[in-house]
């Protein structure tokens, strides 16, 4: 028999991960699934977009690269590989600052939610569509987020919580983006998700001593797998020249990667017990991942955010400052909460609109497609 098909690191689908997830014990924790469930402009949402459109992609134009992805998918590098094993050590949970607790329990969940909402989105795309490489390839993909997810689910576990899986794919609310918009988001956050996950683990191969849980040495395979699907979305960018050449579509790629960016830095920032017991300043972090994150995307996108200008830390501040102004409003409540929740959405709606308003720095786009993970 089969032992690694019993654990979602070895399910061939996300559906038989899910499944494998749903049946161990505890099943569910209601606070970590209220998190999870969350839409705010901060949290992980969940996508669903016009899937008969994006099932008429035709690959052709790529077809030589397409045709080398998918095969390095299928031959599935790392089955088995999201379980725990000798490697890991066991976690101190009630020894653990409560802070430090709180904050790495709250990146878990919303880890495993973005994990998650990778998962939902491609498993919806291989039921609804009927094109054999597309449904082919987001049902791979799918298959890796649901192990990923699963991963962190069993990592949570050992805390006593659990983020249900099942509940959350029928409960939270979905956004539509537009197939394009999906293009552009869903190809970023695989880009930066690899980003994220290898400077992590490249700082701790060389700080060892700052590694306070063992997920983090899974965290290479795991971005490469995050590679993988960029690439994908890479080629499927590449069908299409209009979407990335076009004038207006140049001011959404700015626009997502002005969003993303100054999300993922605003959300570190209300997490410094956890940076710090990584031993990671979070300006610093987020400097790195962006600077990776543009060269990658760089390979697609005609360009590249000014993360050097003056105005970008300035402004990320002031959007951080802002944020947490308007998490203070919303607690106080009452009219002093309203007041300070405009105020404090106008202050960040400014910040936004000078972040964007920086000059773009513009390139050629390389002709080679397929890269390989080198950080
Ligand atoms: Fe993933
Ligand atoms: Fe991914």
């Amino acid at each position: 028999m089969n032992v690694q098909a019993k654990h979602s690191s070895g399910a061939a689908t996300a559906e038989e991960a899910i499944a494998l997830q749903e049946a161990l014990p505890p099943l569910t924790n209601e606070d970590a699934t209220a998190v999870a469930m969350q839409n705010t402009l901060l949290t992980p949402r969940f996508y669903t977009t016009d899937f008969d459109e994006m099932d008429k992609i035709d690959v052709t134009p790529v077809r030589e690269d397409w045709d080398k992805l998918i095969a390095q998918m299928v031959s599935d590098p790392n089955k088995g590989h999201f379980k725990k094993n000798a490697d890991w050590d066991e976690v101190d949970w009630d020894g653990m600052e409560p802070k430090l607790k709180r904050e790495f329990i709250d990146f878990l969940i919303s880890s495993c939610t973005a994990e998650f909402s990778g998962c939902v989105l491609y498993k919806e795309m291989k039921r609804r569509g009927s094109n054999p490489d597309i449904t082919q390839l987001f049902q791979l993909m799918a298959r890796d987020e649901a192990r990923h997810a699963g991963f962190i689910n069993d990592a949570l576990r050992e805390a006593g919580i659990a983020v249900n899986l099942g509940f959350l794919t029928q409960s939270k609310k979905y956004t539509y983006f537009r197939p394009k918009f999906i293009y552009y988001a869903t190809y970023l956050s695989e880009k930066i998700g690899y980003a994220r996950y290898i400077t992590i683990f490249r700082h701790l191969e060389k700080h060892p001593e700052h590694r306070f849980h063992p997920i983090f040495k899974w965290f290479e395979e795991w971005c490469n797998d995050e590679f993988s699907h960029g690439e994908a979305f890479a080629l499927l960018l590449k069908t299409d020249p209009k979407l990335t050449q076009s004038f207006s579509n140049k001011l959404w790629i700015k626009f997502f990667l002005t969003a993303v960016y100054s999300t993922m830095y605003v959300r570190d920032h209300q997490r410094p017990e956890f940076h710090k017991a990584l031993g990671v300043d979070p300006d610093w972090y987020a400097h790195e991942v962006f600077t990776k994150t543009s060269v990658l995307t760089g390979q697609i996108y005609p360009l590249m955010l000014d993360i050097e200008h003056p105005r970008w830390q300035k402004n990320l501040e002031r959007m951080q400052v802002a944020n947490v102004q308007i998490a203070n409003a919303k607690k106080a409540g009452g009219i002093g909460g309203f007041i300070g929740k405009t105020l404090g959405s106008a202050k960040a709606a400014f910040a936004f609109v000078s972040l964007y308003t920086i000059p773009a720095i513009k390139h050629d786009v390389p002709q080679e497609t397929l890269m390989k993970p080198a950080y």
